[in-house]
């Protein structure tokens, strides 16, 4: 161990050789301040790792996602079982024997799998965790009551299985915090609307009483990473108050996970209670990782559970982020590939854009630049930006929400179905860019389209509660538009849409309510002063393409 802790001190030179062991250069291993170390965790404490087996047919799996969600090919919507996925990426026989063996060498045999066998989840001891993997030191950290196990040194793995592995889950990633969902108070006029509802969101997208679910085999679900639970008896409330107009469900059908107990949370409350109201009367499920172990990642728990799960529900939405630049290459290019193996099984993933608009990085000396977040800067989910109405009291056409999360990916490159779209609008509005330091014109660029995310009312612990903000608003509602589009396509027998950027941008625009105006926030500093990027006609990094006018999308997503 003292050996390896002097590592950190050899000088740069030396790197390539010292650090061959290590899975992630690159990964942020600074446990953020708010979090508070109570100290080493006891040698005998046990401890949940993750460790992802390196996968074989990797290539050849972009490439099916590639024909499967093309809708010019042939082989459009011929989704992929978890078996026939299994049988494409699962580790070779000796990356499965190599790693095995490893970990019992170690005396680590308490280990489950799962049915693409890239996954091990294994149970062991914290002094078997620091032998296994040279330079981890795992200690305890405490934040506002809850506690997280993670290593404060980064890890290594014996050169013999480097090759064999993407990373190891459980050392390093924290979960964010909760965000502010702010509340931006406004004045009331008397005879105008307060705030987003249902019946508001389904009037402003045109949706009508009967565009609701009626297919049997319809399914959608929510996943929630922040220790923040939804309340089945506020579900239910705001559905009295507010489900009044159509046809809906009270009840969510399944809960995947640990419901705590305790205070419902905003977030938790809020995407359950609108992906119901837009996809109205379609099955729904929650999936809910409390992080049940305090070294798990709920996030990545949440991805091995997909992997584990051979029927799912075909949209989910997901209100998560970091700080790309938080997160190494290696693990960020293993969850993407997480994210093709859903997208092969028709399997849509909608990420909420962020609230923090192009964000903001400072840099050495007086350097700053914009700070992209992933998931939402994947290339292989669709991400959902933020609106406002023009007229906060009326029902009017929509503008960008300054928060609303966009930019540029500084780690994906730009995916071919997004190149002409983000081309057309750097062209656009090519006078007007902030400076080409504080973004990559490369990267893969998001948001992929939008809907409301300000001040939307919610029940939370059985109250009405208004001015509740935020992309993670705005995701579960297009994500419900999405589940009744998936709906009326399974009716006339065909697939469901999977991932559907390449689709998206194909219809450049049409079933969109366009959003032109308006900036959202970036760097507070001289260069920007505040100020990030702006709608313009067509696509914009700030609100994509634009929000639902449901029933022209569903014409355009009805066609085959
Ligand atoms: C995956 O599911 C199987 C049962 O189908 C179960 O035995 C196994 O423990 C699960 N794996 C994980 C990591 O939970
Ligand atoms: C949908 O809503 C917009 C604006 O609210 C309206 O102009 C349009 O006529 C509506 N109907 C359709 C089918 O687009
Ligand atoms: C609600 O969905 C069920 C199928 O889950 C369907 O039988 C029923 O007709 C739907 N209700 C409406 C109003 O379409
Ligand atoms: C879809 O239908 C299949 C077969 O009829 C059934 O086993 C499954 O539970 C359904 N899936 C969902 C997510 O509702
Ligand atoms: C810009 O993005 C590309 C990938 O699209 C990446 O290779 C490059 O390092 C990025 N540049 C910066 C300055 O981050």
């Amino acid at each position: 161990m003292n050996t390896l802790r002097q590592v950190f001190c050899i000088p740069l030179l030396f790197n390539s050789l010292v650090w061959s062991g290590y899975l992630e250069n690159d990964q942020d291993v600074l446990i953020p301040e708010d979090w508070t170390d109570v100290g080493r965790v006891e040698p005998s404490e046990e401890l949940e790792l993750i460790f992802a087996l390196k996968q074989q047919n990797v290539q050849l799996l972009e490439e099916t996602l590639g024909l499967l969600s093309d809708p010019d090919s042939a082989q459009y919507g011929k989704y992929l079982s978890l078996e026939e996925v299994a049988s494409l990426v699962r580790p070779s026989e000796l990356t499965q024997k190599m790693v095995r063996h490893w970990l019992q060498s170690h005396g680590i045999s308490n280990c489950l799998t799962v049915h693409t066998q890239d996954f091990l989840q294994c149970t062991m001891t914290a002094e078997a965790a620091e032998m296994l993997l040279p330079g981890s030191r795992f200690h305890r950290y405490t934040r506002d009551g809850h506690s997280i196990v993670r290593s404060s040194a980064p890890y290594s793995v014996h050169d013999d299985i480097h090759q064999h592995l993407d990373f190891v889950g459980g050392l390093h990633r924290v979960p964010p915090r909760g965000k502010d969902l702010g509340k931006k108070q406004r004045r009331s006029k008397a005879g105008l609307h307060l705030g987003v509802t249902p019946a508001i969101l389904r009037t402003r997208y045109n949706l009508t009483a009967t565009d609701v679910g009626s297919a049997q085999n319809n399914s959608q679900a929510v996943a929630q990473f922040l220790e923040q639970y939804y309340h089945p008896a506020d579900l239910a409330e705001f559905m009295k108050l507010f489900g009044g107009t159509f046809q809906h469900l009270s009840e969510v059908d399944r809960v995947v996970g640990t419901q705590g107990g305790g205070k419902a949370g905003v977030e938790a409350s809020l995407d359950i209670e609108y992906i119901m109201s837009t996809g109205a009367n379609i099955s729904t499920w929650v999936f809910t990782n409390p992080g049940r172990h305090e070294s798990q990642e709920p996030f990545l728990q949440w991805m091995v559970m997909l992997s584990n799960m051979s029927d799912l529900p075909w949209v989910h939405t997901i209100s998560y982020g970091d700080d790309e630049d938080s997160l190494s290459t290696a693990y960020m290019t293993r969850i993407n590939t997480e994210f093709m193996k859903a997208g092969v099984r028709g399997i849509s993933l909608l990420f909420a854009s962020g609230d923090s608009g192009a964000g903001c990085r400072h840099m050495d000396k007086q350097q700053n630049s914009f700070r992209p977040s992933f998931p939402a800067s994947s290339p292989y989910v669709t991400t959902v930006g933020g609106t406002s109405f023009k007229n906060p009291f009326k029902v009017t056409y929509e503008v960008t929400d300054y928060i609303s999360g966009g930019g540029f990916s500084n780690v994906f490159k730009m995916p071919d179905y997004q190149a002409s779209a983000v081309e057309g609008y750097l062209k656009t509005v090519a006078a007007t860019l902030p400076p080409q330091s504080y973004f990559n014109t490369s990267g893969r660029a998001y948001p992929d389209m939008a809907a409301l995310s300000d001040n939307y009312w919610v029940v939370i612990n059985r109250v009405p509660v208004p001015w509740v903000s935020g992309t993670s608003a705005s995701t579960p509602v297009v994500g419900g538009m999405l589940s009744l589009a998936n709906g009326q396509r399974l009716l006339k027998g065909l697939p469901t849409l999977g991932f559907l950027n390449p689709r998206l941008y194909k219809l450049k625009g049409q079933g969109l309510f366009d959003v032109t105006e308006g900036c959202h926030l970036g760097c507070l500093d001289e260069q920007v002063q505040g100020k990030g990027f702006c709608a313009a006609p067509s696509w914009d990094p700030v609100t994509g393409w634009g929000t639902p006018n449901y029933p022209a999308l569903l014409a355009a997503l009805l066609t085959d």
